[in-house]
């Protein structure tokens, strides 16, 4: 089936389950500063998993484009991908078990045509730690689904030690393989992070799978999740019912939401009964040029596979960041499209490909997303001119480094390590042209030194995660009501002409755009942040009220998504005692006081467009 055809099923089938179709959110949150990048459908939905109501309603469909920085390096075989959709649909405190897993069941085997005797699932066995029982629920859901499409519903308890027989169709796993929260394991998350039991979905690719005598699980027990490749994970429902707490144990959330994900590739490759989701319509084409370009034939060279595969992923992902906004750069967002970019012509280059390929790329990237995102397509001109002088840079850069490489007098681990750091070279590169020097190199000592900067790099980056996320996300809620203030204070300097265009927030500033066709002077930047100030030191309310949409805009409230918003939302009013000063449709978090913000300072002004202005403020550093 086209993976076109696959995401508008799903859509359609949620449509009639009642479910508001929402577009996929930006590949980059906005006015989230806790991660990079939109790495699964749930990301933008956390504020309304944690309790606010959804100005769309209680149900919510989407086909969620996502990055994952942190799968780069396992590119090339024949499910990883950086860059993905994800198919999502959301319970917020609605529906639950017994309306999600027929759901899913029924999507898949009647929407999709799946074998229902390929599919297998997963439930969440319970954990003593957590105090949180076996998931019977699901267990007898899922067999009577199976039982009543004429197959097989045997449970298995554990699945590691005794694999399965021919009945088994429902496997136990523990919190390792059965619970989702975007820190993963419970252990990982954060106080406040909301997570979840889950129930997984595989498809079954035949028993013959990499299950001949050589393969290292031949003589292990085969399950679903034991990786020999036989089962491929194509959608997990998440119970997302409880919340982490500073005691380390886990209470109930205000609602029980259901969070489904499934890979838009993956389900795609499924209808094929082909596990190699570069098979898709979401990669072929891109395959195809290359073979067109090198020579090499997919099917017959399993090097050049794996160098299309990677060139292909990492292509495909920087021209969709592109199409978001996000380009090479060296830091943040833009270096992981920098970083792809420079692994995919690494990989060309192996191939032999040394003159610029990407302007035979691009196109092909931007035809598979012809019907999904024609943004794509109307941005293919500018997408193409950045990548391409990030190619002619880094072409050059490689061949320097094949030159540094030849005058190193001694290629040893650390030298192999610095060329891999330093000019992107695989190790397997090195120790070919080490070889053909008639060197030998010291695998050990490279492997040590890059195990020693991984696991810099990885200690570094989850203490971001999980020392940043609960203070990020306090800053945040901060920064979103004085985005409030800032609006209103501005509206009230030059008039109610000034709209808010758009926002941003890290956990370092905010950052504002609004109509208006001149750069702000001096002084009218000064009286408007004292506004802001004295309205902070009065420590104004903000009061959150859930009204009829008619009567939030008759009270005064900004609106600047018109239609979108459903009947019933919610309208926060900043000092409504004292004849209010800030009143808009939101759906939050807030600071219940203002005062709460701290005093703010001004950063920096720009025009952003013709017309639109930007400004960045800053918490006042004590
Ligand atoms: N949020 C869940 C996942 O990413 C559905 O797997």
């Amino acid at each position: 089936m086209h993976p076109d055809k696959v995401r508008q099923k799903y859509l359609d089938f949620f449509r009639k389950q009642q479910h508001a179709v929402l577009p996929s959110a930006p590949l980059v949150p906005e006015n989230d500063p806790t991660t990079l990048f939109t790495g699964s459908g749930m990301q933008p939905m956390i504020t309304y998993l944690l309790g606010e109501p959804h100005p769309k309603g209680s149900r919510i469909v989407d086909s969620q484009r996502c990055f994952r920085s942190q799968d780069i390096e396992e590119v090339g075989d024949n499910r990883h991908t950086t860059y993905f959709e994800m198919l999502g649909n959301w319970s917020l405190g609605d529906y639950f078990k017994k309306e999600q897993l027929p759901w899913v069941f029924t999507f898949l085997t009647k929407e999709l045509e799946l074998d229902p005797n390929k599919l297998f699932v997963t439930v969440f066995g319970g954990s003593k730690k957590l105090k949180i029982s076996h998931d019977q629920e699901s267990v007898g859901i899922w067999q009577e689904l199976f039982f009543t499409a004429n197959c097989s519903n045997g449970v298995e308890k554990h699945p590691e030690k005794n694999g399965m027989t021919k009945d088994t169709r429902i496997f136990f796993y523990d919190e390792s393989k059965n619970w989702w929260s975007r820190a993963g394991l419970p252990d990982n998350m954060p106080v406040g992070e909301p997570g979840g039991p889950d129930s997984e979905v595989f498809y079954d690719f035949g028993s013959e799978r990499n299950l001949h005598e050589n393969s290292p699980f031949a003589k292990q027990p085969c399950h679903v999740n034991c990786d020999c490749g036989r089962f491929l994970e194509i959608g997990n429902s998440v119970f997302m019912q409880y919340q982490k707490q500073a005691d380390g144990s886990f209470s109930n959330l205000p609602q029980m939401n259901v969070d489904f994900g499934g890979g838009l590739e993956r389900l795609a490759a499924a209808t094929t009964n082909n596990p190699d989701v570069f098979t898709t319509e979401l990669f072929w084409p891109i395959i195809v040029t290359l073979e067109k370009l090198t020579g090499n034939n997919y099917n017959d060279d399993e090097t050049a596979r794996y160098a299309f595969r990677v060139i292909a992923d990492h292509v495909r992902a920087a021209v969709m960041l592109a199409s978001d906004n996000v380009l090479p750069a060296n830091k943040e967002q833009g270096y992981f499209v920098r970083r792809l970019l420079r692994r995919a012509i690494r990989y060309a280059h192996d191939l032999g490909i040394t003159q610029p390929f990407l302007s035979h790329l691009v196109p092909e990237v931007a035809k598979i997303y012809k019907q999904s995102y024609p943004q794509v397509q109307a941005q293919a001109e500018k997408i193409q001119t950045a990548l391409s002088l990030e190619e002619q840079k880094f072409q050059k850069v490689l061949e320097k480094g094949l030159r540094h490489f030849s005058n190193l007098e001694k290629i040893d681990g650390e030298s192999a390590f610095r060329l891999y750091e330093t000019y992107g070279f695989p190790f397997e590169l090195t120790q070919e042209l080490a070889d053909e020097r008639g060197e030998s190199l010291d695998v050990t000592a490279f492997d040590k030194a890059r195990q020693a900067h991984a696991e810099k790099s990885r200690t570094a980056s989850a203490g971001k995660f999980r020392g940043g996320l609960q203070d990020t996300s306090k800053i945040a809620t901060r920064y979103h009501t004085a985005t409030h203030l800032l609006h209103a204070a501005l509206r009230k300097k030059f008039g109610d002409s000034v709209q808010q265009k758009g926002s941003n927030i890290t956990g370092k500033r905010l950052r504002f755009d609004f109509s208006f066709d001149r750069a702000l002077s001096d002084s009218e930047i000064v009286a408007v942040v004292n506004q802001i100030n004295t309205w902070i030191e009065a420590d104004l309310p903000v009061e959150k009220k859930v009204q009829k949409k008619s009567e939030a805009l008759k009270s005064g409230a900004l609106a600047f998504f018109g239609e979108q918003y459903p009947d019933e939302v919610s309208v926060y009013t900043i000092g409504a005692s004292q004849g209010w000063i800030s009143r808009e449709l939101c759906g939050g978090p807030h600071v219940a006081h203002t005062a709460e913000i701290g005093r703010l300072q001004f950063m920096k002004q720009q025009a952003v467009a013709a017309g639109v202005r930007r400004i960045y403020l800053s918490v006042e550093s004590p």
